[in-house]
C-alpha cells in the first residue's frame, strides 16, 4: 500500500485538477486495446514520451515546458513492437511518433523523399530500401492493431491519462510494463491559482489580483508585480510512488532520470530506485543522451550502454533491448535511428 501522505497528495491533486476532455474517449480506447491483447496473451507496455507543459493561464498563451522531442519514446516503442509487445504510446501532442519519426521533425521535408514519375508521386530510389523496411514494420503493426496512440499536452492531462491507463493495466499483473520516457514537470500552477486571461505586462491593463478559482484568496501563482513577472509554482506529487504501490503494483516499471550534471546522474538514479523500489532506472545526461545511457537496477547494479565513438555520426536514442551492452548494438540498430 502507498503511504498515506502520497495517497493524500494524489487525492488532493485529482480532486482539484480537472480531467482532460478526451479522457473518457482515451479510456474507452485503452480498455478495448488492453482487453484484446490480454485475451491474446500479449504483453502490453505503456510508453510515455515527450515533455509535459505547465500552463500559466487558463486560456493559455504562456506555459513552461520540459525538454523532450520524443525521440527516446518513439524509438523505444518501435523496439517494443518489434519484440511482440502491444504498445500504448502516450505522447505529447505533435512530438515524434513511432515509424513516422523517420520522416518528420527533420531539416528535410518529407517531400524530399518523393519524386514525380510519369505523373505519379513515387519514393526516390535512394530512400526505397529504408522506407520499405519502415513501411513493412508499420503495416504489420497496424494489421495486428498493436499500437494505440494517445496524446497529452499539459502535466495534468498526462497524469490523468497515466493513472487511468495504469489502473486498466493492473489486471495484467507482470505482463504489464510502464516505460516512462516522458519528461515530466516537477512543478505546476494549480487550477485554483491560475488566472483565466493572458497575464498583462502593461501596468495600465493589469487585472485584479485574484486567481479565477471561486472565492480563492491566494494570489495567482503567475502574476505581474510592477513590471516583473513572478512565478510561484507548487510541487507536482511524485506519482511514481503511487504507480508502484497503488495503481499497478505487479507491473514491470522502468523510469528515466534526466540530469545535466554528470556527478549527480548515478546517485540520483540509485536514489530513485531505492525510494520507489521499482525495476529499472535508465539514466541519461542531456548532452550525451543520444549515445550513452546508464541502467541502474537492484539486479545488475550500474551498467552503461554506449554507442562506439566511430558510430556516433547518426543519432542513437533507443535501446535494442532493456538489457545489453554497446557490443550488442548492430550497425543496423544505430542506422535505423536516423531521425534527428
Ligand atoms: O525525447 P528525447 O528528446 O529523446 O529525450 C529523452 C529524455 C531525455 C526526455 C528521456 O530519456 C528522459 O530522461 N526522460 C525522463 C525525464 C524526466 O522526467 O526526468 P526527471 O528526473 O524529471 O524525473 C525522473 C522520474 O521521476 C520520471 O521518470 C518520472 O516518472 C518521475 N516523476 C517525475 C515528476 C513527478 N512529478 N513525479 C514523478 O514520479
Amino acid at each position: 500500500m502507498a503511504d498515506s501522505s502520497a495517497q493524500r497528495a494524489e487525492s488532493h491533486y485529482f480532486t482539484h485538477e480537472p480531467p482532460p476532455k478526451d479522457l473518457k474517449t482515451n479510456t474507452t480506447l485503452a480498455r478495448a486495446f488492453i482487453t484484446r491483447h490480454a485475451d491474446e496473451g500479449r504483453r502490453v507496455v505503456l510508453v510515455t514520451s515527450g515533455g509535459t507543459t505547465v500552463p500559466l493561464e487558463q486560456q493559455t498563451v504562456r506555459y513552461i515546458d520540459n525538454f523532450s522531442a520524443g525521440t527516446r519514446g518513439a524509438t523505444s516503442a518501435e523496439y517494443f513492437l518489434q519484440n511482440g509487445y502491444a504498445v500504448i504510446f502516450l505522447h505529447r501532442q505533435f512530438s515524434l511518433l513511432p515509424y513516422s519519426r523517420h520522416y518528420s521533425h527533420n531539416t528535410r521535408s518529407f517531400l524530399d523523399y518523393m519524386k514525380e514519375e510519369n505523373g505519379q508521386v513515387v519514393v526516390d530510389q535512394q530512400h526505397q530500401d529504408q522506407m520499405l523496411r519502415v513501411l513493412r514494420q508499420y503495416t504489420e503493426v497496424k494489421r495486428e492493431n498493436r499500437l494505440l496512440i494517445l496524446s497529452y499536452v499539459t502535466i495534468t492531462e498526462y497524469l490523468w491519462n497515466l493513472r487511468e491507463v495504469a489502473q486498466l493495466m493492473r489486471p495484467l499483473g507482470p505482463k504489464a510494463m510502464f516505460y516512462l520516457a516522458a519528461a515530466v514537470s516537477d512543478f505546476f500552477v494549480p487550477q485554483d491559482r491560475m488566472v483565466e486571461h493572458k497575464i498583462q505586462s502593461n501596468e495600465e491593463f493589469l487585472q485584479g489580483a485574484g486567481a479565477s478559482g471561486g472565492g480563492n484568496t491566494k494570489p495567482p501563482a503567475a502574476r505581474t508585480e510592477g513590471k516583473r513577472l513572478v512565478i510561484d509554482l507548487e510541487p507536482v506529487p511524485k506519482f511514481l510512488k503511487q504507480l508502484v504501490d497503488g495503481w499497478a503494483p505487479e507491473a514491470i516499471i522502468v523510469s528515466f532520470k534526466l540530469e545535466t550534471d554528470p556527478s549527480l546522474l548515478v546517485k540520483k538514479a540509485e536514489y530513485s530506485l531505492k525510494k520507489y523500489s521499482h525495476h529499472l532506472v535508465i539514466g541519461n545526461l542531456l548532452a550525451t543522451r543520444k549515445w550513452e545511457v546508464v541502467f541502474v537496477s537492484a539486479l545488475d547494479g550500474e551498467k552503461w550502454i554506449r554507442v562506439p565513438t566511430n558510430r556516433r555520426t547518426k543519432s542513437f536514442s533507443g535501446m535494442p533491448s532493456l538489457v545489453g551492452s554497446a557490443d550488442q548494438l548492430t550497425k543496423k540498430d544505430i542506422e535505423a535511428d536516423d531521425s534527428i
